[in-house]
């Protein structure tokens, strides 16, 4: 078989979270000698510092097909990529595609592909928050009902595959990609000292980032949480990269000026990946909303305080670092972390920087099923 008649995978990826979860996998399949991979963005995420930035940090090179599907609501966003998606899918014909994550391209991608009888595969599959308000959790949903093969993080992601009435043949436990990209990026995140830029000292400030809807499109919810900010400030130095949803609220309900005039919280740019991971596995604690964040700090032992009233990623709390906290916990929770020796849970199973080499050897293995 000539290197062009190997079976064909696409890779997707559309917003920032995605492209840390994508890197480690297509290096290897990239490096595989019985498929070729085309990598996909679908363009959700198109700011430089939202998506260049990754991927130089990461050595992804230029996408293959490249959607140009940026903002709009949910719903746009969601349709616009199955439009552009179906359009690549006339000229280019994978036998698998992987989609990972929870966004919005996640779902329009697996049922674009699916509507064309190519089979797909989730990373991450199986996690859930229980609050359908969650767009990410419609998207998980939706995305694990029609995939044919579902590669799951944690215990928790095949117990809630099965009570949804997925057949166990359709599971596979490989770990949290997440881990991946950290390890893979090891070497340059540990020689980083992002905190110097900031004039800080190590393990001795808060990273904060935030950006759900929940947290940030209400107006009294975001000018509540830039006093609740000030407040944090007076016990430790916050270092604050906002995310465009947030900026874009924070100006539109003139809450920035506040926000940038409380002393001892730096508002910075989104930071690239190996800074980003630079400043944080430095941090005393970690504030977020995230979820890839819960799950690096419980990677690193870093205290981590969810501002969310659930977690699709239960196992950071059971195992890891993670506590929920609202705008009235918060200050509470924070001064009996700063007040505790550092938290050093063991990582959870199958977090160990190999999940991109299950996932291939899975892959492999139903390829030529
Ligand atoms: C999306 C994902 C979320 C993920 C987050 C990480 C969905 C439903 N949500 O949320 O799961 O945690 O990414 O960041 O898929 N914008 C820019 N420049 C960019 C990207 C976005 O200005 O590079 C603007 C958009 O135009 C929009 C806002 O920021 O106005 C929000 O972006 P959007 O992609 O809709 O959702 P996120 O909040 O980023």
């Amino acid at each position: 078989m000539t290197a062009s008649e190997l079976p064909l995978v696409h890779v997707i990826a559309a917003a920032r979270p995605n492209f840390m979860k994508v890197a480690p996998l297509y290096h290897l399949l990239n490096k595989a000698d019985w498929c070729r991979v085309a990598l996909v963005h679908t363009g959700q995420h198109y700011d430089p510092n939202m998506s260049d930035a990754f991927f130089r940090d990461l050595s992804l090179p230029t996408p293959d097909f490249h959607l140009g599907v940026g903002g709009g609501s949910n719903t746009e966003q969601t349709a616009q990529v199955m439009l552009a998606y179906d359009r690549i899918l006339t000229q280019s014909s994978p036998s698998w595609v992987i989609v990972v994550g929870d966004v919005n391209a996640t779902l329009a991608c697996a049922l674009t592909a699916a509507k064309h009888n190519i089979k797909v595969a989730h990373l991450e599959a199986g996690l859930r928050s229980f609050d359908r308000r969650m767009p990410e959790e419609l998207n998980r949903v939706l995305t694990d009902a029609i995939c044919d093969l579902l590669w799951t993080p944690s215990p928790d992601g095949d117990v809630n595959l099965v009570r949804e009435g997925v057949d166990p043949s359709r599971i596979e436990r490989v770990g949290n990609i997440m881990i991946d990209a950290f390890e893979m990026m090891r070497s340059r995140i540990d020689a980083k000292r992002t905190y110097l830029e900031f004039g800080l000292e190590a393990s001795s400030y808060a990273v904060l980032t935030l950006h759900r809807p929940s947290n940030v499109d209400d107006r009294a919810v975001l000018s509540r949480f830039v006093d609740c900010l000030a407040e944090v400030s007076r016990r430790l130095p916050v270092v604050f990269p906002l995310h465009p949803r947030t900026k874009k609220m924070l100006l539109e309900y003139d809450l920035l000026t506040r926000l940038q005039g409380i002393a001892n919280v730096s508002v910075t740019d989104p930071l690239g990946y190996i800074d980003f991971m630079g400043l944080t596995s430095h941090a005393r604690v970690l504030l977020t909303d995230s979820g890839g964040i819960q799950e690096e700090a419980t990677y690193l032992g870093i205290p981590c305080l969810t501002l969310r009233e659930n977690t699709e990623r239960p196992i950071t709390i059971s195992e890891g670092t993670n506590r929920l906290v609202s705008l009235s916990t918060l200050m509470a929770a924070l001064d009996d972390v700063l007040s505790s020796s550092r938290e050093r849970a063991g990582p959870p199973e199958l977090w160990d920087g190999k999940t991109g080499e299950r996932v291939t050897e899975s892959l492999r293995r139903n390829l030529i099923a």
